[in-house]
C-alpha cells in the first residue's frame, strides 16, 4: 500500500512550494517523497525517499513538549494555552491581547515558551543534549543529530521568532535571555531525521506493550489531543477532517502522524501548501488513513 501511495504521489503535478524564509531550506529538491510506518508489533515499512534526512523543524515541538511536561508537569499550562490559534504558525497578533501567553505549544510563540521551560537552570548545550538523548532513545538510533548549517541559517534570519520572544519577555513569560531561548529553539528545529527515524521516534506516542515508555499514558493522551487540535496551525481542523489522526507538521515538509495503539507514521515531501504544511504529505496521509481505515473517530 505504501508503494502504491508513493507512485500516486509521484504522478501529482502540484507539489507545493519549499519554504524559502529559512535560506538553507530553499534549495531542497521538491520532487522528493518518503513515507515510513512503524507498527505496534515492531514492523517498519517504508517507501520512496524514506532514508533521506530532512530538517524536522516544528515536528521537534512534540519532543520538547514531552520533555517540558516531564519537567514541569501541569505548571507549564500557566505559561502556554491549549487552544487552537486559527492563525499562522508565526503570528504575533494574539500575544498582543492575550498578555504574552501563547495559545498553544505548537505555534512558534508557544514552542519558544516550551524551549524556555526546558532550558531553565541549564545551558543550551546541555538542554540540546538532553533533547537529542530523548529523540535518540525514542527512535532507538544514536546517529540522529542537529544540522548546524540549518540552525545557523535560521539564526541569521529568525527576526520574527526573536520578535515573538521579545514580546513575551516584555510580558514576563520568558525566564532566559531572548538570544538563549531563540538559539536553543533554532537548534531543536534543525534536528535532521529521515522518515524511517521519525516514524521510529514517534512510537513513544503510540502506546502498546513494546513501545518506548518515555511519557506517562495520561500525558501521551494530552500531547495527542494537542496534535489533533493544533498540530497543523490554522489548517488543524482541515487535517482532522481529512485524516482523522493526530499529526504534527514542520516547514521542512515532514508530518508525524500517530494512529493510537497501532502505529507511528512519518511522511516527508518538502513542497508546502499555503498554511506551511507539506502538500503531498497531507494528501498521502489522507489516502493512507482512508485505505487503512485508521482514525480516532
Ligand atoms: O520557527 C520557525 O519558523 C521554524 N523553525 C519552524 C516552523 C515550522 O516548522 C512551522 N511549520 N509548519
Amino acid at each position: 500500500m505504501l508503494d502504491e501511495i508513493g507512485h500516486e504521489m509521484a504522478r501529482r503535478d502540484d507539489r507545493g512550494a519549499v519554504a524559502t524564509y529559512i535560506p538553507e531550506l530553499a534549495d531542497i529538491d521538491p520532487d522528493q517523497f518518503g513515507m515510513a510506518v512503524a507498527t505496534v508489533d515492531g514492523r517498519v515499512m517504508v517507501t520512496g525517499d524514506a532514508d533521506v534526512p530532512f530538517s524536522i523543524q516544528s515536528v521537534s515541538k512534540v519532543f520538547t513538549l514531552a520533555l517540558a511536561l516531564g519537567r514541569h508537569g501541569d505548571g507549564l499550562w500557566h505559561r502556554v494555552g491549549r487552544e487552537p490559534s486559527g492563525h499562522a504558525f508565526n503570528s504575533i497578533l494574539q500575544l498582543e491581547t492575550e498578555h504574552g501567553i501563547p495559545r498553544n505549544p505548537f505555534i512558534n510563540a508557544g514552542a519558544l515558551v516550551v524551549t524556555d521551560a526546558i532550558l531553565e537552570g541549564r545551558a543550551p548545550k546541555e538542554t540540546l543534549a538532553e533533547l537529542l538523548q530523548f529523540v535518540r532513545a525514542a527512535a532507538d538510533d544514536d546517529a540522529i543529530h542537529i544540522d548546524a548549517d540549518v540552525a545557523r541559517s535560521e539564526q541569521e534570519t529568525g527576526h520574527r521568532n526573536m520578535a515573538l520572544a521579545q514580546f513575551m519577555a516584555a510580558h514576563g513569560n520568558l525566564r532566559n535571555p531572548v538570544e538563549m531561548t531563540c538559539g536553543t529553539y533554532f537548534h531543536q528545529c534543525a534536528i535532521a531525521m529521515s522518515c524511517r527515524q521519525l516514524a521510529m521516534a514517534g512510537r513513544f506516542l503510540v502506546g502498546g506493550r513494546d513501545m518506548p515508555g518515555l511519557v506517562a499514558r495520561r500525558r501521551m493522551r494530552r500531547i495527542l489531543a494537542l496534535m489533533m487540535t493544533c498540530g497543523h496551525y490554522d489548517a488543524s481542523g482541515d487535517f482532522a477532517f481529512r485524516v482523522g489522526l493526530p499529526g504534527k507538521s514542520g516547514v521542512g515538509g515532514a508530518i508525524l502522524v500517530i494512529a493510537p495503539g497501532r502505529a507511528s507514521i512519518a511522511v516527508w515531501s518538502p513542497g508546502l501548501n499555503a498554511n506551511g504544511n507539506s502538500h503531498l504529505g497531507t494528501q498521502a496521509t489522507e489516502v493512507f488513513a482512508t485505505r487503512t481505515n485508521w482514525s480516532v473517530f
